[in-house]
């Protein structure tokens, strides 16, 4: 056992990969799993301490891989299981721990689960899924609206009833109350964990449960545009009181396999993500995008974010800034124009924040979001709601390996989606060979994160600073480190006593002066030990 023994998830930095959108090794325009045992070199020297795959599962991918028909089988754009099994032997081998996906609450409607359930009410499976009856005029069960748009219900043919989906028509909502699939779905779970896994994503996994007498929700006087469903609050169809027994058998199973990480893609705000990682019976954490809520990244909303969990003693956190759900941290914090001094705050940020953090894939690099045009949007959600919300193709748009390749390297077939127009130049290859890249400061930060206890699982309080500044002090073993961090584009100036006689570690467009007194350049921030060092 490693020192920090199987808590190693206390502090890690976990790199998440989009398989579809990664690397692709046969050319069909397809990320796989081959792709990535070919670049785990490269992930490995980012400094991290594993991955995170999104789903590489068999499915009918509308909704590109969260739509599964067999979660045990890898889908053959992606490769086979003994890719799998080869990637994640090599990972163990680099040091890196691989935590994969997992959909525990609904399936594609080719899944022959479905395909059994929609036969008949009395079919075995028949009580698998949400199913119920037409209102007497023929209308939906209840009021509920589906997150991708339009009513959660969807009619079916042969059962002569609706069935309830969260997201896409095709993909029908389990019926996890029912013993019989909590019982399937974890022992899909088992499948993995005995492949050798380190852990889950659990897909919203506080959206299992419905409300078994599917009561309307109340509405939230909210209208927005882009997700109908904020008209409601979303009190019967999620989050429901019973879904905590289930997640504390999806524990039981985690803590057979000791050193298992369970972090959990929660919806809502941050007190149910602090409700679902209370206590050891619940999930190890979950994930907060920062600066997601209010848009452009203020101190004051960036020490929200993390203050409001830090607060929370039995509840550990997860922050990222990028995910394949939304804008990439550097477009949604910084606008079309943003430039790199903005990519090296964000990641600054992840590298020294208390808790374990995610690194998006692409966003060592400072990738804006792609710009995909109408006709070539895949997800089905960015092109229900365009122009408005949601665009989540401009995060999976493919990695850039190599700047004067064709589509970048990623694939010598023609790519699912285009590649970002500013991305070649931000390519991997490049970016090894100038010593003052996005790359190298990235590597620069995680290495100082795993040589310092203090960044990784020390303590954390805020220091004082008015706008646009914001800082912390990380400690542990008498260590302290001071992160200040300027959150805008015009230069600032800091007065802190702290800086007296202090250390630089990282820093960028820090320009220390005497008496405590420095200025930080546009997105600057420092990161230094304090006193003695
Ligand atoms: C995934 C999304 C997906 C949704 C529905 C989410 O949790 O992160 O990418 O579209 O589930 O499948």
């Amino acid at each position: 056992m490693t020192a920090s023994g199987n808590a190693w998830w206390r502090g890690a930095s976990l790199y998440q990969i989009y398989p579809l959108s990664f690397a692709d090794s046969n050319g069909d325009g397809w990320g796989d799993l081959p792709g990535i045992t070919q670049r785990l070199d490269y992930i490995a020297s980012i400094g991290v301490d594993g991955i995170w795959l999104s789903p590489f599962y068999a499915g009918t991918y509308a909704d590109f891989g969260y739509d599964t028909t067999d979660q045990k089988a890898v889908d053959p754009r992606c490769g086979t299981l003994a890719d799998f099994d080869e990637m994640l032997a090599k990972a163990h081998r680099l040091g890196l721990k691989v935590i994969v996906d997992q959909v525990y609450s609904y399936t594609s409607s080719r899944h022959p689960w479905f395909q059994d359930s929609r036969k008949a009410a009395d079919d075995p499976k028949g009580d698998w899924y949400v199913w119920a009856d037409a209102r007497a005029d023929g209308s939906a069960p209840n009021n509920w609206i589906s997150i991708f748009g339009g009513p959660a219900w969807e009619w079916d043919r042969s059962r002569r009833q609706y069935y309830m989906t969260h997201f896409l028509p095709g993909m029908p909502h389990l019926h996890v109350q029912n013993p019989q699939v909590q019982e399937a779905v974890l022992d899909i779970g088992r499948f993995w964990l005995d492949r050798g896994v380190d852990g889950f994503r659990l897909d919203v996994i506080n959206l299992c449960m419905v409300d078994e007498q599917l009561r309307n929700n109340p509405l939230s006087g909210e209208q927005s545009v882009a997700m109908p469903a904020h008209a409601q609050h979303w009190l019967y169809d999620g989050t429901r009181p019973e879904n905590l027994a289930f997640v504390q058998s999806i524990r039981r199973l985690a803590d057979e396999y000791p050193g298992s990480f369970l972090m959990g893609e929660v919806t809502g705000p941050i007190e149910t993500l602090v409700e679902y990682t209370a206590g050891p019976e619940r999930l190890h954490s979950a994930y907060w995008v920062l600066g997601l809520v209010d848009g452009t990244p203020t101190a004051a909303n960036l020490r929200a974010d993390l203050e409001s969990w830090n607060q929370a003693a039995n509840s550990w956190p997860t922050f990222s800034v990028s995910n394949h759900d939304v804008e990439r941290g550097l477009t949604r914090c910084g606008g079309a124009d943003a430039g790199p001094e903005l990519a090296r705050l964000l990641v600054a940020l992840l590298a020294t924040a208390r808790g374990t953090t995610l690194l998006y894939q692409g966003d060592e690099l400072g990738l804006p979001d792609g710009e995909v045009p109408y006709e070539k949007l895949r997800d089905p959600a960015s092109r229900r709601f365009y122009p408005d919300y949601l665009q989540r193709d401009g995060a999976r748009t493919p990695m850039p390996w190599q700047a004067d390749a064709k589509h970048a390297g990623f694939t010598t077939g023609e790519p699912w989606l285009p590649i970002g127009r500013a991305h070649p130049p931000l390519a991997v290859d490049r970016q090894e060979k100038q010593h003052d890249s996005t790359l190298a400061s990235t590597r620069k930060l995680f290495a100082l994160r795993r040589a310092e206890p203090a960044l990784r699982t020390g303590d954390l309080s805020f220091m004082d600073f008015a706008e646009p500044l914001f800082g912390f002090e990380r400690s542990a073993a008498g260590r302290r480190i001071a992160c200040i961090f300027n959150v805008s584009a015009a230069p600032a100036g800091v007065d802190s006593e702290a800086l007296i006689g202090a250390t630089v570690l990282a820093s960028q467009d820090y320009r220390p002066g005497t008496a405590g007194r420095a200025s930080l350049g546009p997105w600057g921030y420092c990161i230094v030990a304090l006193g003695a060092g």
